[in-house]
């Protein structure tokens, strides 16, 4: 790799996008592997997490991190989400030329749009399930009348501020029910109901090819035994590294749109999650980054993760190496007071340590109080994420450091890693 400079200022610079456990562990992960890191806090939480790494820039002092990026000759920017692209700033920093850790323009429809994705979808002879679009009530009741089944209801835009959060229903009877409830504003996306056999795969593309790196699965439910509601984010998640995609997944799911990608100059993460039905996979959605979960794991598996990261930014041809032993990670979230119900809000409440950690721990919505006490700031405190050779010793680990917080009214899921995994499994 060429440095550019030569002062005592570390060679490379990265600025995270983000808030939170995201940007907490992808600064701290990146500055471990010698880079300089700082974050552009693109929401109004989260924002004491990234600053033990490295200095945040609020909104409301930067209303662009384009001068930010230009002062700080940073190297490599990574998102945390696809929202950047829709900020007003998105044109400048596009112009700017600095390598971006996600796809730009065209190639990014295939996370926002889902009906692009359908598409893309069919013209590859992907498994997609039976979807469509409805712009109000009426039409969508229309569809059901025509395709009597269960549909999961989801926003047809992808973004963090959709009025549509994914209802996955299960039976005709709850997609009746919903439809008379869901906010119609952008319309809806009806995607037919496959069932519980999820999993994941990560893979980056750069240089015109796809390299596999993760296979992966997010545990979305709220509580043990898969109950309750699909959360706003996970409640935990597994992470086996898997360059060879032994499940398939990316022979499947990801290879035959090989074309497109070259076509639009794709690089960039490309993450399916699929669900298995009669012994098929089928693509449930595309994301184009590495995500909140099982980013900080993959990150932490690589021995070269700048290099890898620098490398897909510039869409050159990759080498990702790993770290021994790492083959498995394990994350468990620490729920605070209320979630997954978070119209429900408590006081900031202490958040007590026992002792120290033996892994990561991703402070999410957490901050210091007057009396540099930690103190929950939201209803998602913290990510705790532990690796090993074989699977039970993530899992082992990870719990005995999750039982070391304290925090009122917390909760964790104990069934991390016991269904749903190996992948095909419900
Ligand atoms: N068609 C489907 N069949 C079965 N489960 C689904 C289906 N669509 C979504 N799900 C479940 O809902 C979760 C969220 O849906 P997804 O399409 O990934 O949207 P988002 O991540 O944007 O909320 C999935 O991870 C999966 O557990
Ligand atoms: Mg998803």
């Amino acid at each position: 790799m060429t440095r550019k400079h030569t002062s005592s200022k570390p060679a490379i610079s990265v600025m995270v996008l983000g808030v939170g456990a995201f940007a907490h562990s992808t600064a701290q992960i990146l500055k471990d592997a010698g880079v300089s890191v700082a974050t552009y806090l693109t929401r109004n939480y989260g924002h004491y997490p990234p600053s033990l790494a490295g200095p945040v820039y609020s909104q409301e002092q930067f209303p662009s991190p384009c001068p930010l990026l230009k002062e700080k000759a940073v190297d490599l920017v990574v998102p945390m989400s696809i929202d950047w692209a829709q900020a007003p700033w998105k044109d400048e920093l596009l112009s700017l030329g600095i390598p971006i850790f996600c796809p730009t323009h065209e190639g990014m429809r295939i996370e926002r749009e889902r009906d692009f994705a359908r598409q893309l979808c069919q013209r590859f002879k992907i498994p997609f399930p039976q979807s469509h679009v409805a712009r109000n009530r009426l039409e969508a009741e229309e569809i059901l009348g025509k395709y009597p089944r269960a549909f999961v209801i989801k926003n047809p835009l992808c973004s963090p501020t959709s009025p549509v959060h994914t209802v996955l229903c299960e039976s005709l009877a709850d997609t009746r029910s919903w439809l008379k409830h869901v906010n119609y504003a952008e319309g809806v996306f009806l995607q037919e109901y496959l069932g519980p056999r999820e999993a994941g795969h990560i893979a980056l593309v750069s240089g015109g090819e796809i390299c596999s790196l993760v296979t992966n699965q997010e545990y979305k439910r709220a509580f043990a035994g898969n109950m309750g509601i699909v959360a706003g984010a996970p409640l935990g998640g597994l992470v086996e590294w898997d360059p060879a995609d032994k499940y398939g997944l990316a022979r499947e799911l990801i290879h035959p749109l090989l074309p497109w990608f070259r076509e639009v100059k794709y690089h960039g993460p490309i993450q399916v999650t699929a669900v298995q039905r009669n012994g098929k996979w089928h693509v449930i959605e595309y994301n184009i980054r590495i995500g909140v979960t099982s980013g900080a794991m993959l990150l932490r598996m690589l021995a070269n993760p700048i290099e890898t990261l620098l490398q897909t930014g510039r869409d050159e041809k990759l080498a990702p190496r790993f770290v021994k032993n790492l083959n498995f990670g394990c994350s468990v979230t620490l729920a605070g007071y209320a979630y997954p119900h978070v119209q429900v809000r408590g006081p900031q409440l202490p958040v007590e340590v026992g002792g120290s950690f033996s892994c990561d721990v991703w402070w999410n919505e957490v901050a210091r109080d007057g009396n540099d006490s930690l103190v929950s700031t939201g209803h998602r405190i913290a990510d705790v994420i532990a690796f090993g050779s074989v699977l039970d010793e993530a899992i082992a680990k990870a719990y005995a450091n999750i039982r070391k917080i304290r925090s009122l009214g917390s909760y964790y899921r104990e069934d991390i890693g016991r269904s749903l995994w190996p992948p095909g499994n419900p």
